[in-house]
């Protein structure tokens, strides 16, 4: 096998139209935007639609990332999707994409590491392209928690949103890839988990609905406290293992999951607030999408430049984590809607 660079040489989101606002919140639940505000920086997150499943706003995402890099479909060699929302349980939620995007017979497959799902994603792909097995991958986190959330419990409720993000991966002369620190721990899954519609329980019964057991049950205190221990922990392994200082970091993109957690992060690194890219105040926690949309964001704002560094860190179910610092090569342009330019 060639070993090789790999960068990034296009990005892309989408958000679905549908907005949940703090305030249509408030009419639903017992809670207050002042709540919501001050606990996690949420105003609005986005929901699709019944008809619009993860693979259609995957593919609106991934044409936008694949018209960014200024290739078509046919250029690519592998596509993975990050998402606890497939289309169906199986098969991937990545093998209908390749169907849409009109390139079946592409290798596809989904992973499955929750929040963390694009920091994972990221390690894995770098690490195909890096060792020759492929040349350009697209990678997308792409989720439609709505349909997994419990909008009568105001714990998870008010936390979750709908989105994806799309890159496009590609062999390249200059290695972006500098490293990466990932973790899990499956000890406890009660801590942030579905309870019914696997295997470790029987057949989901129609009390198991009636009783929300179908949908997403958190202990957000004790997820709170992992996020801040792992992410900060997550960071100094990846930069100790980059041999980068904290100060060296252009950007950091985190996940974004509750805006205390990512000051949190941001304190620990000594980073001012406008190197900390932050968008939860209009989309909530999109889970694996969260990462990529601020990434993609980030590149539409013209605000990256060849050279920068990013530490890209999350956490999630699992629990998980990871943290992956990547320098930043070439001049990516974004594209709105899914043409090169635009
Ligand atoms: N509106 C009003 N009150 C609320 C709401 C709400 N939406 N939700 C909870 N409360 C109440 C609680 O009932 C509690 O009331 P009590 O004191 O009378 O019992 C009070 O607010 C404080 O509750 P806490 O849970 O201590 O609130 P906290 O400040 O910890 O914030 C939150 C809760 C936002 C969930 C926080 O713990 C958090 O962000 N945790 C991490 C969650 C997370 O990141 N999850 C995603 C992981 S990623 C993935 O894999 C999907």
């Amino acid at each position: 096998m060639n070993a090789t660079g790999v960068r990034i040489a296009g990005v892309g989101h989408y958000v679905p139209k549908g907005v949940l606002t703090n305030a249509d919140l408030e009419r639903m639940l017992d809670t207050s935007d002042e709540w919501i505000t001050t606990r996690t920086g949420m105003k609005e997150r986005h929901i699709a639609t019944a008809e619009e499943p993860t693979s259609d706003i995957s593919v609106a995402a991934a044409r936008r990332a694949l018209a960014s890099a200024g290739i078509e479909p046919k250029d690519l060699d592998c596509i993975i999707v990050a998402t606890v929302t497939p289309d169906y349980v199986f098969p991937a939620t990545a093998c209908i994409v390749g169907s849409k995007l009109g390139i079946p017979g592409v290798p596809a497959f989904d992973m499955e590491i929750a929040c963390s799902g694009f920091i994972y994603g990221l390690t894995v792909a770098s690490s195909m392209v890096r060792t020759g097995v492929f040349k350009r991958i697209l990678l997308i986190g792409a989720e439609e928690l709505s349909r997994i959330i419990d909008y009568e419990d105001r714990s998870t409720a008010v936390l979750f949103g709908d989105g994806a993000g799309a890159v496009v991966l590609e062999a390249s002369p200059v290695d972006s890839f500098l490293a990466a620190e990932l973790g899990a721990d499956g000890t406890d899954p009660r801590n942030l988990y579905i309870e019914v519609g696997g295997t470790a329980t029987p057949p989901i019964t129609a009390e198991d609905i009636t009783t929300k057991r179908n949908k997403v049950r958190m202990n957000g205190r004790e997820v709170f406290r992992f996020a801040v221990t792992k992410m900060i922990e997550a960071t100094n392994v990846a930069l100790g293992k980059a041999n980068i200082a904290a100060d060296d970091v252009t950007w950091l993109i985190p996940h974004q999951a509750n805006r205390r957690i990512i000051d949190a992060a941001a304190k620990h690194l000594n980073m001012p607030s406008e190197r900390v890219v932050v968008n939860i105040d209009r989309y909530g926690n999109t889970s694996a999408a969260s990462i990529p949309m601020a990434l993609s964001e980030t590149v539409e704002a013209g605000k990256l430049k060849d050279g920068d560094v990013i530490l890209f860190v999350g956490f999630g179910g699992g629990l998980s984590w990871g943290a992956v610092a990547w320098r930043w090569s070439g001049d990516v342009k974004a594209s709105k809607n899914g043409k090169v330019g635009v």
